[in-house]
């Protein structure tokens, strides 16, 4: 039997997406302890398992390098692969919004190519340019969004929330808000005709625990 390979992705997810598998019995909790190892195998039931960046997993789910992913609706509308999105998760749950000052409020279709902070330039880009009209100006960042409106780098940012601490705490709020985001199932487009059923035997398990 070929061994299935899982992508998870390593972060705010992963813990979650790591229970999913326990809880389906899979044997993978020595991914649960303190290790920099990034490759498990459960030789029982014939899977592996990967730890990589979120914004990678459907990278390699799309090249088969990984049959199956777990990651955010949010990664998956900003790497646009064509992968298979079998089952939409009950965690992972936030909000894309448009973010900034509270006096931003209301004035975002007066301001001319608006600087936009954002780790997701396709989501911003489509929101703005497409679905508003409004032409507007990325500001491609890795991580500490919320800083950019503060320090005057740009006007606005695009990011997620969740519980909104990150705003409060930096005296920002939502302006818009886009779309709402949560974990989803997905699957290599090849491996879904070659592994139907141990696919579906383990996304049926999936939909009993964490099915939306
Ligand atoms: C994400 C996101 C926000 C924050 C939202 O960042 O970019 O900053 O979480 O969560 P909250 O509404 O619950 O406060 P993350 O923690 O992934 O870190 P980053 O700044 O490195 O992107």
């Amino acid at each position: 039997m070929r061994y299935i390979t899982v992508a998870l992705a390593k972060g705010r997810l992963s813990k979650l997406a790591i229970d999913i598998f326990i809880k389906a019995g899979l044997q993978c909790e020595e991914m649960t302890k303190e290790t920099r190892k990034l490759i498990f195998t459960d030789e029982v039931n014939k899977f592996k398992f990967i730890l990589v960046k979120a914004s990678d997993v459907p990278t390699y789910v799309d090249y088969g390098a990984a049959d199956i992913g777990i990651v955010g609706k949010d990664t998956l509308l900003e790497e646009g692969r064509n992968l298979y999105e079998l089952l939409t998760l009950s965690f992972g749950n936030c909000k894309m919004c448009v973010c900034g000052l509270p006096q931003m409020k209301g004035r975002l279709e007066h301001i001319n190519n608006i600087r936009v902070a954002t780790k997701y330039p396709k989501i911003a880009k489509e929101y703005f340019e497409m679905q508003k009209g409004q032409t507007i100006e990325i500001i491609k960042l890795h991580g500490s969004i919320e800083l950019a409106p503060l320090v005057g780098l740009s006007e606005v940012i695009v990011d997620i929330v969740e519980s909104g601490q990150t705003l409060k705490e930096n005296g920002l709020t939502v302006l818009e808000e886009i779309c709402d985001i949560s974990a989803r199932f997905v699957v290599n487009r090849v491996s879904m005709k070659m592994e139907r059923q141990r696919i579906e035997t383990l996304m049926e398990k999936v939909k009993e625990i964490y099915g939306a």
